[in-house]
């Protein structure tokens, strides 16, 4: 007789089995599984067989291993990083019934359950599905990750200005003249080429989580890298520091004229801060007028931009050197020339917007080369941060390195001048135009303007609390602003918005993000509690705290990959690539209207104050990224102009109002701490 051996799942009363052969999910009463002998005898029954030996596994995934004490490089922990997990079916599609229930009304949530269900029976099309998913999971290292590169990404045809790549701005700095600009910017660079030398050496520290090693894969695709816009799909080429040839210079631009600037002598050792300071001198010199800014092509829908791509490249060698030259640079740095003069109280939102857009055809959008993965700007005003394209990376290895290039600046102070050095001149790098490609620039221009007219900005400290408060009572402080963010849109609106907010995967190999769900059936009952005069406040709060921990619950099963949103993608392109029509459950409008993210979120840290900022999802939502700080919280809200629903101004006060309520209704109940 045949043995063979299974591992169970349990999950609030279904049972799944899988071993290479067979998945299947059956619903059990709870006290039938307790043990390894009883599951044994379950799956015995289940299996028909007569041997059956089943392991019971708590949770789907591999248990991540320690982290080793001592690495060699920041890298040589990758193989022994857990891969990826396919959740149980059942569990997922439970959780996904608990998701969508806030968003429906009783009638569409029978209908939809009915739906998931028929997905989810026995020998149906979910456990189908399910078992090819999981089969693609033990071929590869990530059954996620080039999928969700594609599909996040590369695939996806709007522009990738505002719409992927978020904008980081630093405090502002303050310039007194063109001198200090260009002396910042000089440290900026050496600070990045200090931090280079660690990623090169593969010396970075490892990244920890809860006492685990994360996945480092992101941090060797920030430098030398770069988006390449293709017919359908994009691509990223990346020229790793450490292999032979690399890149040793930098591109530069100003007034949207192009610059090679080589950061390394051709001893290998870098510029210092004077010699940088000397170059850039010289390329404000050879570049005092506005060029015909080529750049902006790269703002452009992609299709768009790829036919232009292919034209340039075809017009001329000279060009198809320029666009490698660019791709193969460390990063760009964009010396931005003057924006308007700004009221006092809207100059973060407007430095925001300079580091999203560049502020328009008349400001500085022609002064980037948006399919660069890093961009440093550094304005004539003190305006400076990033734009970062987002298809190698998160938002946590780029502020690792940020952290790393301010500290530096901090550190150098005001260096002593040394004796001038003779250095080539930079290379100017100039793209041969016909009248077809001018036109397309000019095209690029309206375009852009449309999306800056756009796009509505709203950045803000606040001010009364940071992490503390929350923290000095128990509670996470993400979870905290989220369940205020729930509140906030709950106010206005008198009904709860699908909401996303980013979670790391790097626990596991190649991981990158999942889905933190946070609008739940407790968060709505609290904002619904909170808008009811008939509630005390010891209920407010009891309700506060139930959605405060509902959201730390979703994190943390978010963070082990425990959570519904990639693996309903992975199923739907299962059955893609199976060549079956889209199973009913995607087409279900529950889905679209669970995956029409109307809060688009996500937490971005920093030692320092720079706020990052990011378009809507959705043409009727908004976007909000925060920086939690100690004793303030820094937030970049967004909204598009076009949408009569939607202000980001209003959702900024409605949030102020929420976190106070909530702190207020803190105090009250667990008396004054912080
Ligand atoms: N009581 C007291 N303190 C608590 C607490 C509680 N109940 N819960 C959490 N805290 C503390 C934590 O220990 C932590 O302390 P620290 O500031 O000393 O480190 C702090 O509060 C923050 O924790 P929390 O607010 O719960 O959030 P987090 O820092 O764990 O972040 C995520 C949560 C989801 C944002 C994070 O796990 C994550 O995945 N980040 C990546 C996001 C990402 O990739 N974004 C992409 C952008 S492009």
């Amino acid at each position: 007789m045949q043995r063979i051996t299974v591992d169970t799942y349990r999950y609030k009363g279904y049972l799944s089995f899988e071993d290479s052969l067979t998945l299947r999910t059956v619903p059990v009463e709870d006290d039938l599984i307790q043990g390894a002998a009883m599951l044994s005898v379950v799956a015995r029954n289940f299996f028909k067989q007569g041997a059956v030996t089943a392991t019971k596994m708590t949770k789907p995934a591999q248990a991540p291993t320690k982290a080793p004490m001592i690495m060699k490089s920041y890298l040589s922990h990758q193989s022994t990083l857990p891969k990826l997990p396919v959740p149980p079916l059942q569990q997922t599609l439970y959780k996904y019934l608990l998701a969508v229930q806030p968003l429906l009304s009783e009638d569409e949530y029978t209908n939809t359950k009915q739906i998931v269900d028929k997905f989810g029976k026995p020998g149906g099309l979910g456990e189908r599905l399910q078992m090819k998913l999981w089969q693609r999971a033990q071929k590869t290292e990530s059954w996620l990750s080039e999928w969700w590169l594609h599909a996040a990404y590369l695939d996806i045809r709007s522009p990738v200005v505002i719409n992927s790549t978020p904008g980081i701005a630093f405090p502002l700095q303050d310039f007194a003249d063109q001198k200090e600009q260009l002396r910042f910017a000089s440290k900026l660079i050496a600070g990045v080429l200090d931090y280079k030398v660690m990623v090169d050496s593969e010396n970075l520290p490892i990244d920890m989580m809860g006492g685990q090693p994360l996945c480092m894969d992101q941090y060797y695709k920030i430098l030398s890298s770069c988006r390449i816009p293709g017919p359908k799909r994009d691509s990223v080429v990346v020229y790793p520091g450490n292999k032979a040839n690399a890149p040793k210079h930098i591109i530069v631009i100003h007034n949207n004229h192009f610059f090679t600037l080589d950061v390394y002598y051709p001893s290998g050792k870098p510029l210092g801060i004077d010699e940088l300071f000397a170059q850039l001198e010289k390329i404000i010199n050879m570049s005092p007028k506005r060029a015909r800014p080529v750049g902006i092509l790269t703002t452009e829908h992609r299709n768009t931009w790829g036919k232009a791509y292919r034209k340039l490249k075809k017009l001329d060698k000279a060009n198809k050197k320029i666009l490698k030259e660019i791709e193969r640079s460390i990063f760009v740095l964009c010396l931005d020339e003057h924006t308007d003069n700004i009221p006092l109280d809207q100059r973060l939102s407007e430095l925001a917007c300079q580091m999203l857009h560049g502020g328009g055809s008349t400001k500085n959008s022609g002064n980037r080369w948006a399919d660069k993965t890093l961009q440093f700007i550094v304005g004539t005003e003190g305006n400076c941060g990033i734009s970062y394209e987002h298809a190698q990376a998160e938002g946590p290895p780029l502020i690792s390195l940020l952290d790393h290039s301010l500290t530096f600046v901090e550190k150098v102070g005001n260096v002593p001048k040394s004796a001038p050095i003779n250095l080539p001149d930079p290379k100017r790098l100039e793209f041969k135009v016909n009248e077809e490609l001018l036109q397309d620039i000019e095209i690029a221009e309206r375009h852009l303007d449309m999306i800056v007219d756009d796009l509505q900005v709203h950045a803000f400290q606040f001010q009364p609390f940071g992490k503390n408060m929350p923290k000095a009572n128990r509670m996470s402080p993400d979870a905290f602003i989220q369940v205020a963010l729930q509140l906030a849109y709950y106010r206005i609106y008198s009904q709860p918005a699908a909401t996303y907010e980013s979670a790391s995967l790097r626990r596991y190999r190649l991981g990158r993000t999942d889905t933190i769900r946070s609008c739940t059936t407790d968060s709505v009952n609290f904002c619904k509690a909170m808008l009811n005069e008939k509630k005390t406040p010891s209920e407010k709060y009891r309700l506060l705290r139930k959605a405060v921990e509902a959201h730390k619950t979703y994190t943390n099963e978010a963070l082990f990959g425990d959570v519904i949103d990639r693996h309903l993608l992975g199923l739907k392109l299962t059955a893609i690539e199976s060549g079956l029509n889209v199973p009913e459950i995607f087409v279900d409008q529950a889905y679209q209207t669970a995956m029409h993210f109307k809060l688009s979120t996500s937490q971005v840290p920093s030692k320092f104050d720079l706020v990052m900022g990011y378009a809507p999802d959705v043409p009727d939502g908004y976007g909000v990224c925060y920086n939690p700080r100690e004793t303030h919280t820094n937030f970049v809200l967004s909204a598009f102009n076009t949408s009569p629903e939607t202000d980001a101004q209003k959702l900024a006060t409605s949030l102020a109002a929420s976190l106070m309520e909530m702190q207020q209704l803190t105090i009250q109940n667990e008396g004054s701490k912080l």
